[in-house]
């Protein structure tokens, strides 16, 4: 059995509003275009006026995006305002690119759900590198080294004691290799350089549970992680974990230096002195904020949170919720409870528990709000 990306859910768009200037701007320039020069002309310039003060003042328009998501979820005029005030917390300024001479390809949702845990004793995991251009915000298109052609790239998932037949084919045009940290297996024979045009295999056993990293790690590594070459291997405990509604969330960084055709590609200065562009869950700057996770009042979710970096700590928060049960790395055995804000170091896992009580927008961050504002956030539509 292999390892296959799931397909992109069908999620429904949910367009975001502009900010409150670009709602202003046609008044204000059909304002400058002519004076009224009839008794008629300022009646409907007055009564233009009168309306844009009425909706001022009844909220109707607002600098806040996620209002367009309350029509749909929010249920009450509190969870209105905590939407909005979220949303003025500033996480509206990951940076859309310039138009790009080059095509860039549509983006389509990073599924965050688990695929079936792989079955048998012995499974087989394959994963091809490949180089993609792949967008990482809107209208921004990057040249990303990837495994199977997303970033991150495919969630693994097994469960503890089975053996991980690996096969790495490099698809790429330089060397790359391939580091399981849910593995204990030598370094220098295993997460060896595999040529380009050739394939490696091997195997080795998942004996810890939890939420791991697996990444390239051929040098210069920091480059190979930056340019997307990371994803998350899940281990399940022996004895499984209690039913909830599930979902993985990869936070990582990427570091844009723009093309002459408008593309992206890595600046290694940004990389080293640690100033990233773009903060993302799941490879792409606020995506679940236009299609958000969701589920029930008082459902149980599970979040598989998994740090790829390769270089900013995540302070793991979910507004108006607490954390009922955290795991470090995702072991059971490493139980904490009631955490407003957990840490997930750079190649680092947690699993976090929550049940949310009351129907409502939830919004997920990095509480290193530098970060969440580059677009490190993410939506919980939790329905009644
Ligand atoms: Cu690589
Ligand atoms: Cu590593």
């Amino acid at each position: 059995m292999s390892t296959q990306l799931h397909p992109p859910r069908d999620e429904e768009k949910i367009p975001l509003k502009n900010s409150s200037n670009n709602v202003n701007a046609p008044i204000v320039t059909s304002k400058q275009r002519r004076a009224p020069r009839s008794r008629m002309d300022l009646v409907v310039l007055w009564l233009a006026v009168f309306l844009l003060a009425v909706l001022v003042v009844i909220g109707a328009i607002d600098s806040a995006p996620l209002r367009s998501l309350q029509g749909s979820a929010a249920t009450n005029s509190n969870q209105t305002a905590s939407t909005g005030q979220t949303m003025n917390m500033g996480s509206d300024q990951a940076k859309t690119g310039p138009a790009s001479t080059a095509a860039v390809p549509a983006h389509q949702t990073y599924n965050p759900q688990i695929p079936p845990v792989l079955q048998g004793s012995t499974v087989d995991v394959k994963l091809t590198i490949k180089e993609q251009l792949v967008t990482i915000a809107q209208g921004v298109a990057y040249h990303a080294w990837t495994f199977n052609g997303t970033v991150p790239g495919p969630i693994i998932h097994v469960r503890q004691g089975q053996l991980i037949h690996t096969t790495i084919t490099n698809d790429g045009s330089m060397g790359h290799s391939i580091d399981f940290h849910a593995a204990q297996t030598p370094w220098n024979v295993n997460y060896q350089e595999i040529p380009a045009g050739t394939s490696f295999t091997f195997t080795w056993r998942a004996d810890y549970p939890g939420v791991f990293m697996y990444h390239c790690g051929t040098p210069t590594v920091i480059d190979h992680m930056a340019n997307g070459m990371y994803g998350t291997i899940i281990v399940d405990p022996a004895t499984s974990w209690t039913p909830a509604r599930e979902y993985v969330l990869v936070q990582s960084e990427f570091y844009t230096a723009q093309n002459t055709d408008g593309t992206y590609s890595l600046d290694s200065t940004k990389v080293m002195n640690d100033q990233p562009d773009y903060v993302v869950f799941n490879g792409y700057a606020n995506q679940y904020k236009d299609a958000p996770l969701t589920a029930k009042a008082g459902e149980r979710i599970r979040l598989y949170i998994l740090n790829a970096g390769p270089s900013q700590f995540s302070a793991f928060h979910v507004i108006g919720a607490i954390l009922s049960n955290a795991y470090m790395d995702g072991n059971p055995a490493n139980k904490t409870q009631g955490n407003q804000t957990v840490i997930v170091a750079p190649g680092g896992g947690m699993v976090v528990d929550l049940t949310i009580p009351a129907a409502g927008l939830y919004p997920f961050v990095t509480h290193s709000f530098a970060d969440a504002s580059k677009g490190a956030m993410g939506v919980i539509k939790v329905t009644p």
